[in-house]
């Protein structure tokens, strides 16, 4: 058996290309971002190309200065940003139009017209998800409806749709068209009970069955192809991992118990709990999502709390209005200061999504006065972060009835020590960080090495996880309560905003 595990972690901003040993320690990567296309408010895309070019640089760069070659792979996981949509034509490989990405809230209508009737219960109870932009089932509409050629090209059987997953899965393998549970279960199409695409919901869509790949366990022994010989790799390594990216932090985050819970702190934030093979439907605000499928075993599910904007707000800080030069810097801008000021920012750029899905809203700073300053916006943006995760928790433990002791917390924000010690805080539980922080492609590494044979079972991956860093609450309970009534405060003042 060959030494490593390799994965390939397709995210908003970047794609990055890791390497594992049998340990889940990282033996290298490479990471290269991709262009954010903003065509209008609201609206964002990626090139398809641009991504999947990308993909194939980082794992070229990567396995060369590992000096590894693909027979030193034992088995290769995909991971993705889920809900980004790409169509394409399967006689050319060339997309259609460029991908239209999950936080891109220009299928509002689609989605408030299907919550107006029963076709939203429905979807609810079917897929576990509230109508929402957020999901694919209405940028595929929205692609059939508006771009020249493409409904007929489905109707012919030429255009194919998939997540970014299916788009590298395609690429990597000549043609495969695959998918696995975890990302089909965010379209909207998927019936939760069946795993399989459901006739009722494409026909809300109008989405000819002919276009959606096949859905495949998110471990499979079987592999989802081979690896074209001339690809990246130079040679074939078992294709048997592939989930999206918050399901594969919460496998590597090894949340294998129900109850396990983990928070991933990325462009935005999504908290998920592990309720086993039980379905539990959401009655306040939560997704309710597969969480992972290995080989034949039941499939389990989790309840997820999904945020749009969290480290994206950092970036916004940096990119629109130039008050910080790098994300890091965010930290020490917020430290000049002991509090926010009175100061509460809701950045609800695309809408908010859990608990409210509110897509008419829009973001607010609220509680200015003169005193206030860059610092105590910054500090305003890390309380955002951590507050939005409060919202999420309170949600899901009235909804599970689990409320967590300790969070695990994973992702690019949580090497902001500030915001850390913030969201223990504002919490009031510890916050937990593992030695490895890239949860999400280990994840997907695990999930192709158990496909494998390269780990026996998840008890030899819980043995590798091992904690980093632990933040505990220091506010006093007063604090606490007051600032989240403030942060309640501000969240209404963001609603009704766009008609
Ligand atoms: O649902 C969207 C999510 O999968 C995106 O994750 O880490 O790319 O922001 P990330």
């Amino acid at each position: 058996m060959p030494d490593f595990v390799g994965a390939v972690d397709q995210g908003t901003t970047s794609t990055r290309f890791m390497v594992f040993d049998h340990g889940g320690n990282e033996v290298g990567r490479h990471q290269l971002e991709h262009e954010q296309i903003l065509p209008q408010a609201g609206w964002v895309e990626h090139n398809p190309v641009e991504i999947w070019e990308r993909t194939a640089s980082v794992i070229r760069t990567a396995m060369n200065n590992l000096n590894l070659s693909a027979s030193d792979l034992a088995a290769l996981g995909i991971t993705n940003q889920r809900e980004t949509t790409v169509v394409w034509d399967k006689r050319t490989g060339r997309p259609y139009y460029n991908a239209i990405v999950w936080q891109d809230t220009r299928t509002d209508r689609i989605a408030s017209a299907l919550d107006r009737d029963e076709r939203g219960q429905t979807i609810r109870q079917k897929a576990g998800l509230p109508p929402a932009t957020y999901f694919s089932g209405g940028k595929i509409q929205w692609i059939l409806e508006n771009v020249e050629g493409v409904r007929e090209a489905a109707e012919a059987g030429h255009a194919i749709f998939g997540n970014t997953d299916t788009w590298l899965i395609w690429n990597l393998t000549g043609g495969a068209h695959v998918t696995d549970v975890t990302n089909a279960s965010r379209t909207m199409l998927m019936n939760l009970e069946t795993l399989d695409w459901d006739d009722e919901l494409l026909s809300f869509f109008d989405i000819p069955r002919s276009m959606l790949p096949e859905i495949r366990p998110s471990s499979d022994p079987n592999g989802y192809g081979s690896l074209e010989a001339g690809g990246p790799f130079r040679g074939d390594v078992p294709l048997t991992g592939d989930l999206g990216d918050q399901q594969a932090a919460t496998v590597g985050q090894v949340c294998f118990a129900p109850g396990e819970a983990k928070n991933t702190y990325g462009t935005g934030n999504f908290l998920l709990l592990n309720t086993g093979t039980e379905l539990v439907r959401s009655e306040h605000g939560l997704l309710t999502t597969v969480c992972y499928k290995f080989g034949d075993q039941a499939p389990v599910y989790a309840l997820e709390g999904s945020i749009a904007v969290t480290g994206s707000a950092v970036q916004w800080l940096r990119d629109q209005l130039g008050i910080i030069s790098g994300a890091s810097q965010s930290e020490a801008l917020a430290r000049q200061v002991d509090d926010n000021g009175g100061v509460y920012f809701v950045p609800a750029f695309s809408g908010l999504f859990a608990p409210y899905w509110r897509s008419d809203a829009r973001g607010a700073i609220v509680g200015l006065s003169r005193y206030n300053t860059n610092a105590h916006l910054a500090r305003a943006t890390l309380e955002s972060i951590c507050y939005q995760s409060r919202d999420v928790s309170e949600a899901m433990a009235q909804d599970s009835g689990v409320t967590l002791d300790v969070l695990k917390v994973d992702g690019g924000v949580t090497a902001n020590s500030l915001c850390m010690q913030l969201q223990a805080d504002i919490l009031g539980v510890p916050v937990s960080r593992p030695v490895v922080a890239e949860t999400t492609a280990l994840g997907a590494a695990y999930a192709a090495g158990l496909a494998v044979g390269f780990w026996k079972n998840t008890d030899e991956l819980r043995e590798n996880w091992n904690e980093s860093e632990r933040w505990q609450p220091s506010w006093s309970e007063e604090r606490r309560t007051e600032g989240y009534a403030k942060w309640r405060k501000a969240v209404e003042r963001t609603l009704d905003w766009v008609d």
